[in-house]
């Protein structure tokens, strides 16, 4: 049997799924009605576990459990409560369940604590609406810009307006900022979302970093013409320069160790009987340092500069977001291994992050570490068919609420 607090937990996930802006499969945004409605539900949870609850400036969840006296700095438990497109009921919004389960322990079982515990549900880890991800985390952590409120989502609403309807003052996000004076550190627990633990046959793993990632908006330019009547001599076809490079973005990836992925790609103007004059594509480039990343980024570019040189196409390139690699703070690393430890593993698995996750934003403002669950189906996530079982919850939840004590006796 499933005891209560992972239940509840897995529960509350399916909850959480049915607030979606797809008819069939979930998606919930930052700033949308979807967002509003999931953070009033985990602002009720919160209060229930006996937190003070509270909506920060960036459209953050927050609750707050003192510890042996008011006031003192906090342990930040927490993770995101948006998602991507057709996505999984797991990836963030477990982390911040678990940890409101944590709390919740913590307070009935009576134990005063050397520190105050909060729990955090961030609103945009994912950067599925705006494109540039970390947007609650990055104002949690006092990185927010002014001329983030400038940017526009697929229909062209700002960021500003979208915060607006949804009931906050995008000149006001950057008050979200906390100071590193009223923090002790930060823990997540989150789905590992890859197939390491359930090769290795493990439940939990303690994270040693996050690769680092970025985001490119990429543009072939050429030009259109009939399908039937432009001879191949006087094409300029985009899309065929552009797919050229996208088969050499994956074997310059695999070649450097990097992590290339082509997600979306259109051709312009799009009809069937149209040479393509224009191509744009994104990619997601991500490693372990950022130096590899970096480098086989240079020589993605390299490569495709030589491709529209050869064909008469133009390149160019927009930047949309960067995130570099975050190492997890030791000790809080060992507080997670100690965690781990206690539900009867003496030697926990580490693996570094190939995801990225709220901690990567976080760390400017205070330390982080993370504790990742074993998903199944060969660990597929930012899908549908993400899963994980009842009893690998329950272990992670007594795994979390052991490390929030290791932290304490440190
Ligand atoms: C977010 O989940 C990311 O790692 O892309
Ligand atoms: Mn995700
Ligand atoms: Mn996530
Ligand atoms: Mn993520």
């Amino acid at each position: 049997m499933t005891p209560a607090g992972a239940g509840r937990a897995l529960e509350r996930c399916d909850e959480l799924a049915a607030i979606t802006s797809l008819p069939d499969g979930i998606e919930r945004v930052h700033l949308s009605d979807e967002h509003r409605r999931a953070n009033a539900l985990a602002l009720g949870w919160m209060r229930d576990a006996g937190l003070t609850a509270w909506q920060d400036a960036a459209g953050n969840v927050c609750g707050r459990l003192e510890g042996s006296e008011p006031g003192l700095p906090a342990l930040v438990l927490g993770s995101h409560l948006d998602t991507v497109t057709d996505a999984g009921r797991f990836d963030g919004m477990l982390g911040v369940l678990l940890a409101i389960e944590v709390a919740d322990r913590i307070r009935r079982s009576g134990r005063s604590l050397p520190f105050a515990l909060e729990v955090v549900g961030f609103g945009d880890e994912e950067g599925t609406r705006f494109g540039n991800a970390l947007l609650g985390s990055r104002a949690f952590a006092g990185s927010w810009q002014e001329a983030w409120g400038d940017l526009r989502d697929r229909r062209g609403t700002r960021l500003a307006d979208a915060a607006a309807a949804f009931g906050l003052d995008a000149s006001r996000i950057g008050e979200a900022a906390r100071r590193p004076d009223e923090l002790i550190g930060y823990l997540e627990t989150h789905i590992e979302q890859g197939p390491h633990l359930e090769d290795a046959g493990r439940p939990l793993a303690v994270v040693s970093s996050i690769a680092g990632a970025r985001r490119f908006a990429l543009t072939v330019t050429g030009q259109a013409g009939h399908a039937g009547a432009t001879p191949y001599d006087r094409r300029r076809d985009a899309l065929v320069g552009a797919a050229e490079v996208v088969v050499e973005i994956e074997r310059i990836s695999k070649e450097t160790g990097t992590i290339g992925t082509v997600g979306r790609i259109r051709a312009f103007p799009g009809g069937v009987n149209v040479v393509p004059g224009m191509a744009r594509f994104s990619l997601d480039l991500r490693a372990e340092f950022d130096e590899q990343r970096d480098a086989a980024w240079a020589r993605i570019e390299d490569f495709a500069r030589d491709v529209c040189a050869r064909r008469g196409l133009e390149w160019a390139v927009e930047e949309l977001y960067r995130a570099d690699a975050a190492a997890c703070d030791p000790g809080l690393m060992a507080a997670v291994t100690a965690g781990i430890r206690a539900t009867g593993d003496p030697e926990p698995l580490v693996l570094w992050s190939r995801a990225g996750h709220d901690g990567m934003a976080v760390a400017a403002v205070t330390g982080f570490a993370m504790l990742f669950l074993r998903c199944g189906n060969g660990g597929i996530s930012h899908h549908p068919d993400e899963t994980v079982t009842a009893e690998d919850v329950a272990l992670a939840l007594d795994a979390f609420e052991a490390t929030v004590l290791a932290v304490a006796d440190g």
